[in-house]
């Protein structure tokens, strides 16, 4: 049996134990030293049953006091290890590194080109156009026929097609994507669609195989030259972000009737000649016309009832002269340098 001393013997020897511990692995070995089945607390148990009668109540009591000194000092060990644990991973975390908040991989930027039609389409939505969307390869129909350009007719010779082995085509302008449009939503109708368009030139300065137009439409009840002069008036002045002179001159297209040359004033010397304009004062930017009634026809349009004008915007050549690019190849040029430093201020 144990005297007084021996209980505190075995608590202080426990104490020291647990010192040790520095984990929660000889935690727990120590804790089955003490707890197990053949630990230091079955021993206990085994000398109280063997005690005599009238000491089992004083033994038992001890026990049971030693039992709760170290059941406490192990939860609370317990916990420290625990805390320790975490503490030491988040020592040993690797350090946050303030200098990735540093944009050491700058932002990309939107293509001067995204930039213009952006800008356009805002400004067509808020005149109350829809933004259409268009496929890049179409065929022979939509790119000429519904356009009054009939097979074998002369007027294809003004675009040098790409022509698939299947028949299809690579879109020489937007102004395929007319009659779907027409057929799609009916009359009135007002809508721009923008899209990249191609053509077999000869790449300069001035030309690209691969260039952007933005087309518009708008049908609707007796529409004149005059809503077409003023929508296109409206929207340059917008892009420009001031008043820009516009002028007609005539200009041929099967699909329009009659069919123009839209000129705004130089945006360089304002008007006065410079070698941008060729010392005119004018630069070509937007050929259009009042929708021929063959292609309002070929639509499903009343042309009793409803006429329209079509224009075809180049956002290629608008971007060249809002930024002042003048080469053309910039655009497609894939020279980041050069492409990033455009904004829409
Ligand atoms: N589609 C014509 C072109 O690319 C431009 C155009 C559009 C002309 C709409 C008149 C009306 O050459």
């Amino acid at each position: 049996m144990q005297t007084t001393d021996g209980y505190e013997t075995i608590y202080k020897e426990f104490i020291r134990e647990t010192n040790l511990c520095a984990d929660l692995d000889t935690l727990e070995a120590l804790r089955l030293k003490y707890f197990g089945k053949k630990g230091v607390f079955n021993d206990l148990a085994e000398e109280l049953k063997n005690a005599e009668p009238e000491n089992k109540r004083d033994i038992g009591q001890k026990i049971n006091t030693l039992k709760a000194q170290i059941t406490s000092l192990f939860a609370s060990k317990q916990t420290e290890i625990s805390e320790n644990v975490y503490k030491t991973r988040i020592d040993n975390c690797p350090v946050f590194d303030e200098e990735l908040l540093i944009n050491k991989n700058p932002l990309g930027s939107y293509h001067p080109i995204t930039l213009v039609q952006r800008t356009c389409e805002e400004i067509f939505r808020g005149m109350g156009f829809t933004i259409e969307d268009y496929s890049e390869i179409t065929d022979d129909f939509n790119c000429f026929e519904a356009l009054n350009i009939p097979p074998f007719h002369p007027a294809r010779d003004m675009q040098d097609t790409y022509y698939l082995s299947n028949g299809q085509v690579l879109k020489t302008h937007t102004s395929a994507a007319q009659n779907t449009i027409m057929k799609k939503y009916g009359a009135p109708l007002r809508a721009v669609f923008p899209g990249r368009c191609f053509r077999n030139e000869a790449i300069d300065a001035c030309h690209e195989n691969t260039f952007f137009q933005m087309e518009g439409i708008m049908i609707d009840k007796d529409i004149s030259v005059s809503n077409l002069i003023y929508f296109m008036k409206t929207m340059l002045s917008e892009v420009f972000g001031h008043e820009v002179k516009v002028r007609l001159r005539p200009g041929f297209f099967p699909f329009v009737e009659p069919g123009f040359e839209l000129d705004i004033n130089c945006q360089i010397c304002g008007g006065k000649g410079c070698p941008s304009c060729k010392n005119s004062g004018w630069l070509e930017l937007c050929p259009c016309g009042m929708i021929h009634p063959k292609v309002l026809e070929y639509g499903g349009i009343d042309i009793e009832e409803y006429s329209g004008f079509a224009f075809g915007l180049g956002l290629t050549r608008l971007a060249m002269m809002k930024y002042g690019v003048k080469d053309i190849r910039t655009f497609n040029g894939g020279n980041i340098k050069a492409l990033s430093q455009f904004t829409n201020k």
